[in-house]
């Protein structure tokens, strides 16, 4: 609303994000995939578009349906997202929300595979392209605030301030999704901002709030410079 009003803090900001898994196909009928449901992603996507801001919504196979006031643009397999985020750049931010998939199948079967007696599939695996990574460190063209996310079920803060540095993004939002967290799959998200200043932690709350504070804290950063 504050955004169609045209009163949004982010009014005039074009915002390139990604959300929720990828798939990455074996044969015809079968994939590799995550616990991601995308809905941290619909939630920043969401509260983005509630401050303005244009936004350019990546996304892969979600179980939710993607929010109003979003550019969606759906994709498959972490190359496809890949493709698609080059090519709605040049942006002013860009977050990184999509659980993507690692590794990809070498070499997608065009058949079906059959269960043959005796014989189990051999599967080889190569690596996906790292969409974060390529984006936070490009030479020209580069969004001026890069966000990602890391995912983490042990030593949060350490690996993730650790990604960052290795990425070269200027945030980070680490939360530990651990089952006993909740947090895959769930309505609630916790999470530590990680800049190059330090980190700080946020009250665990609804992802619509976390996703409420990234915006006007994106914002602040924007307005900042
Ligand atoms: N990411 C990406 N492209 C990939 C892998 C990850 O853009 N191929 C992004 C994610 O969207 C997230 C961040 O990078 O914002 C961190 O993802 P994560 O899976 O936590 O990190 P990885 O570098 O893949 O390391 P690992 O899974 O081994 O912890
Ligand atoms: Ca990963």
């Amino acid at each position: 609303i504050e955004g169609a009003l045209g009163g949004g803090r982010l009014s005039g900001r074009r915002i390139v994000m990604t959300s929720g898994p990828t798939h990455e196909p074996i044969d015809p009928v079968r994939y590799i995939a995550n616990r991601s449901s995308g809905a941290q992603g619909n939630a920043i996507g969401r509260a983005l578009a509630d401050l303005g801001a244009e936004v350019v919504f990546v996304t892969g196979p979600a179980a939710v349906p993607p929010p109003l006031g979003v550019q969606v643009h759906r994709v498959e397999t972490a190359r496809e997202m890949r493709a698609a985020v080059l090519a709605a750049l040049p942006a002013d931010a860009a977050i990184f929300a999509a659980a993507v998939a690692d590794w990809r199948v070498t070499h997608e079967s065009a058949s079906k595979l059959k269960k043959t007696a005796g014989t189990l599939p051999a599967l080889a695996f190569e690596e996906n392209p790292d969409i974060l990574a390529e984006i936070a460190q490009l030479d020209s063209g580069r969004p001026r605030l890069v966000v990602g996310f890391a995912a983490e079920t042990d030593d949060v803060i350490a690996n993730a301030t650790a990604k960052r540095a290795r990425k070269g993004c200027d945030w980070i939002l680490a939360n530990d999704v651990s089952p006993a967290t909740g947090i895959m799959g769930g309505t609630e998200n916790a999470v530590t901002l990680i800049t190059a200043e330090g980190s700080e932690t946020w009250d665990r709350a609804g992802k619509d709030a976390v996703a409420a504070r990234l915006a006007h804290r994106l914002a602040d950063a924007l307005e900042a410079e």
